[in-house]
């Protein structure tokens, strides 16, 4: 397809992952800077570009469709980009399959997008999915705005290698962002608004650098300096691995205010079998174990976690054993999918795959397991006060939206603006939000 012209609209549409989010944002950015400005709402947009996420099938599948549907249109047709794990995993059949899209870009090498698109202007089809470690950052102009609560990736790649995950392969080996990078970007994010900021790595414990006396210093290193930043009142960090968390991450959430008390961290199964099928290399037992360290240091926190139902053989005992995890880790949120066999992953070519209709309905359980064990949480606080960062406006007149320390949502009425974080009387709560009233605002 040949665009004549240079795009100058675009819109970034942003699949999966906290981490697209973020990505979405540079590359909005970047766009911003190169003079191309973002399409009003209803407006449709000359550049799209579709930042998209390969971690389960459905999700993958969702570019063509979405690419079919951006070329049914009587105007003139957008120029497409793909960008994301769906590009970097599979560029060349996208190119192939779709000759509507003009740029196909990694996840690593988004801060190219501009000459990418001067190249398909130009009536180039053009792809970067090369992975160098990390040069974008530098080629990103400088943040100047953002959300209330916004996102810092401070990691990327993972070096896990779960059976049934395609995470190594697109995002590449594990690589760790210089602690003076972070700490100018997260003192820009506060200049332009942000009072929490949550640092994102697909294996966030593995963060490592060197401090500014050149110590070596791991995440928790991190969160005590960031937590020095004048005017940042909310730290937290996501997703992690129970075999990289430290003592000394275990320990700031006993010492470090602005670090909230929640904690991601998946554990797939609550099976062992299936967990050493998966690469886990925990045991369900070992994931208890340390999720008690952490109540230790802060008894209130959130726990939050990941699940998959039907891993190749998994069996009625091994499905009985992950809702029994649920029950005894008390989750606050959790996510739960069904196995979805992913192309180059090792579980992929395992026997004994199962049936969609029995992960139909083992899934169903889980999900009830869990919203029982969320609504629980969530009644527990309600008589309670807490503070809440406003983030937006609620659907209701006079409503507000806003999270607890917890990471719960939080619909009130009264006196707010976005960015406060004010004092809320929780009153009611479902198994997914609360709801409750302003009581004062707080000062920073
Ligand atoms: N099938 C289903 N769920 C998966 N996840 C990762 N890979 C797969 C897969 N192939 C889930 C895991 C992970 C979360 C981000 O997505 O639970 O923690
Ligand atoms: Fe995927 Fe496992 Fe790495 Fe998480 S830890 S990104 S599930 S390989």
């Amino acid at each position: 397809m040949r665009h004549r012209e240079r795009p100058r609209t675009f819109r970034v549409k942003s699949f999966g992952c906290q981490m697209n989010v973020y990505d979405g944002e540079r590359m909005a950015e970047l766009l911003a800077a190169e003079g191309i400005t973002p399409a009003a709402e209803g407006e449709e947009a000359e550049l799209v570009v579709l930042n998209t996420c390969h971690i389960r099938e459905r999700a993958a599948e969702k570019v063509y469709s979405d690419i079919g549907r951006l070329l049914k249109t009587d105007g003139p047709a957008p120029m497409i980009a793909v960008a994301g794990c769906v590009a970097q995993a599979q560029g060349e059949e996208i190119m192939a399959r779709a000759p509507g899209v003009g740029v196909v870009v990694g996840p690593q090498a988004y801060h190219r997008l501009p000459e990418l698109i001067a190249e398909a202007t130009q009536g180039r089809r053009a792809t970067d999915t090369d992975m160098p470690a990390a040069a974008k950052f530098a080629a990103l102009p400088r943040r100047r705005r953002s959300a209330p609560a916004a996102f810092l990736t401070v990691q990327e790649g993972c070096d896990k290698f779960c059976t049934y995950c395609v995470v190594p392969y697109t995002r590449g080996a594990e690589i760790s962002r210089p602690f003076a990078d972070l700490l100018e970007e997260a003192q820009l994010l506060v200049e332009g608004g942000a009072r929490e900021i949550t640092l994102l790595g697909q294996n966030v414990n593995a963060w490592t650098g060197e401090d500014a006396s050149g110590r070596l210093v791991g995440l928790d290193g991190l969160i005590r300096r960031l937590a020095r930043i004048d005017g940042l009142a909310r730290i937290r960090y996501t997703t992690s691995h129970p075999n990289d968390v430290t003592e000394g991450l275990i320990a700031a959430h006993g010492e470090v205010p602005q670090l909230m008390p929640y904690l991601h961290l998946p554990v797939q199964s609550g099976s062992d079998r299936v967990l050493k099928a998966m690469n886990r290399s925990h045991t369900a037992e070992s994931y208890l174990a340390l999720i008690e360290r952490f109540r230790a240091a802060r008894p209130d926190i959130a726990v939050s976690g990941d699940f998959i139902v039907g891993f190749p053989g998994e069996s009625e005992a091994d499905f009985a054993a992950t809702l029994s995890i649920v029950r005894e880790t008390a989750y606050a949120h959790a996510f739960s999918f069904k196995y979805s066999p992913r192309p180059g992953t090792p579980a992929a070519t395992l026997g004994d795959q199962i049936a969609a209709e029995v992960m139909d309905e083992r899934l169903q359980r889980l999900q009830a397991a869990i919203g029982e064990t969320q609504l629980a949480f969530n009644r527990a606080s309600v008589g309670r006060r807490c503070t809440v960062l406003v983030e937006r406006r609620g659907k209701k007149p006079g409503q507000w939206l806003g999270k607890s320390p917890w990471l719960q949502s939080v619909f009130f009425t009264g006196e707010a603006s976005v960015g406060d974080l004010v004092e809320v009387e929780l009153a009611q709560a479902g198994p997914n939000s609360l709801e409750g009233r302003v009581l004062e605002r707080v000062a920073a």
